[in-house]
């Protein structure tokens, strides 16, 4: 019997015919320290491009809901049944701070940090996901379908099929996965590819992703991949099961974006920001969670010298950078914010007069009206990733400029780069490269930006998350054919 297989009986299905299973909820307990102990959005784009699926579909959601040490019942919140998974204080940091955030985060995302490997780390990994393999189990209907989420639950298809051979299983991997050079690093790297593949469809954000799926998989457990669909095998190599790898790029909810930026309110909110900045001619925006992978301190870098050479002033252009807190004891993190929050002390203390700040900087993060009247406000938006799964937020700007104005500039290392085309595209190591697209954007004509804003809206607005949602189910009904 194999090392993972668990031996807790098998429960009585549940009666939801749809499970959405993924580390956070969309909701996160606010700790009694930070206020009244209620509720609040959970950061990440994975519950912005989810959490309009799941309202509009009968469902459960399974998942944390974000603070340790605390059981919690099923409960309904905003029309979705919530399932949540306790996740202990020592959990928290192993499991989730631990291997899902100190070995595979960064591993995942071009070993931009050093990825740590801790047996410790493993053990807790490979619990917590059994957890939630149970937890879904006891949700799910007689063959039902459950779609598991994200790096943090790559074993659940596996421990999943045992306890309940009947139900259809996809995953989709919201973030990269990385060249097969590169996963051979991690001492689990076998466990982790056959926990993925007992999945039905296994989804990934961009082709290349896809591609370094299969090879990891041909090399690390010896599955036959034939036309993206992978045979697994016994010991007596008969196969037992196939699995099937595509892309399958998310996007957001378009219609919520647009009605937004089409409301009095916020247009109000958007010009106020502007009057507040000293109306500027040029308002540049960056939009983050707090992560080394976003390539802030690069962004940052470019912009002090645009204002060192004076190709930019601060009485002509403003740069509000939002970086949303995140993940904020693990120790990456708390550097880079030392590193971020000293680089615009820089900036600012060199730049800024009476009347104008370089940088404004907001260690915040803001509900979706706000984050859209930001998007108004900005001429220039900048997303800059070292590297990224899709990159929403990219999306979200183009989507709100329905006038067609306004200019993107995005990081070929964002899976958004392959959507988004007409996008100002930018090597965000190349800081002179960067510079020289920065400044492209600010002097893009009305004319070019029209043109390149059209080309992107119209990517966007046939491309939403519903599609996406839909595409990745209707592909998961569908049977493997053997090849
Ligand atoms: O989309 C990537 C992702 O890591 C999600 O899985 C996650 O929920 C989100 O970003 C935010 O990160 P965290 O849950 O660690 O705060």
């Amino acid at each position: 019997m194999p090392e993972e297989m668990i031996n807790e009986p098998l429960h009585h299905p549940g009666d939801s015919d749809f499970v959405v299973v993924s580390n956070r909820l969309p909701v996160d307990r606010v700790s009694t320290e930070e206020g009244d102990g209620g509720w609040r959005r959970s950061p990440g784009g994975l519950v912005t491009a989810l959490a309009p699926v799941m309202a509009t579909q009968d469902g459960a959601w399974v998942g944390w809901h974000g603070a340790p040490d605390e059981e919690l019942a099923p409960f309904h919140h905003e029309n979705i049944d919530l399932v949540p998974v306790p996740l202990s204080a020592e959990e928290v940091e192993l499991y989730y701070e631990g291997f899902s955030n100190s070995t595979l985060w960064p591993l995942y995302h071009d070993v931009i940090a050093p990825p740590e490997f801790h047996r410790t780390w493993w053990d807790a990994y490979r619990r917590v996901n059994k957890r939630f393999a149970q937890a879904a189990a006891n949700t799910a209907a007689q063959n039902a379908t459950v779609w598991v989420q994200d790096y943090q639950l790559q074993l659940v298809p596996r421990y999943l099929r045992q306890l309940r051979p009947d139900l259809r299983i996809g995953f989709f991997n919201h973030i990269p996965f990385p060249p097969q050079e590169i996963f051979a690093q991690l001492p689990w790297r076998q466990s982790i590819i056959e926990g993925l593949l007992e999945a039905d469809l296994i989804g990934f954000q961009r082709a290349s992703d896809t591609a370094n799926f299969l090879r990891s998989a041909r090399r690390f457990v010896g599955a036959g991949v034939k036309s993206a669909q992978i045979q697994v095998k016994d010991n007596e190599g008969n196969v037992v099961h196939i699995a099937r790898a595509a892309p399958f790029p998310i996007s957001i909810d378009v219609g919520q974006i647009q009605e937004l930026a089409g409301r009095k309110d916020v247009i109000a909110r958007s010009r106020q920001i502007r009057e507040e900045l000293g109306n500027p001619k040029t308002v540049l925006l960056g939009v983050d969670r707090l992560d080394y992978t976003k390539g802030i301190t690069h962004r940052l870098k470019a912009y002090g010298e645009l204002l060192h050479d004076c190709e930019l002033t601060v009485e002509d252009a403003a740069l509000i950078q939002v970086a949303s807190p995140s993940r904020e004891r693990v120790e990456t993190y708390i550097q880079l914010r030392e590193d971020v929050e000293g680089m615009v002390g820089r900036i600012n203390g060199q730049y800024d007069t009476m009347q104008n700040t370089a940088v404004r900087y907001l260690h915040h993060s803001y509900p979706v009206e706000e984050m859209v009247a930001l998007y108004l406000a900005a001429d220039v938006m900048l997303v800059t990733a070292l590297r990224d799964g899709m990159n929403l937020v990219a999306k979200e700007y183009v989507a709100a400029r329905g006038d067609n104005t306004g200019a993107l500039v995005l990081s070929e290392f964002a899976g958004a780069a392959d959507q988004l085309k007409s996008a100002i595209l930018v090597n965000p190591h190349d800081i002179d490269g960067l510079k020289s697209g920065i400044l492209r954007a600010v002097n893009l004509s009305p004319a070019e930006a029209g043109r390149r804003m059209r080309a992107m809206r119209r990517q966007i607005v046939n491309n939403d998350v519903q599609r996406w949602s839909s595409e990745f189910l209707a592909a998961l009904q569908k049977e493997a054919t053997p090849v």
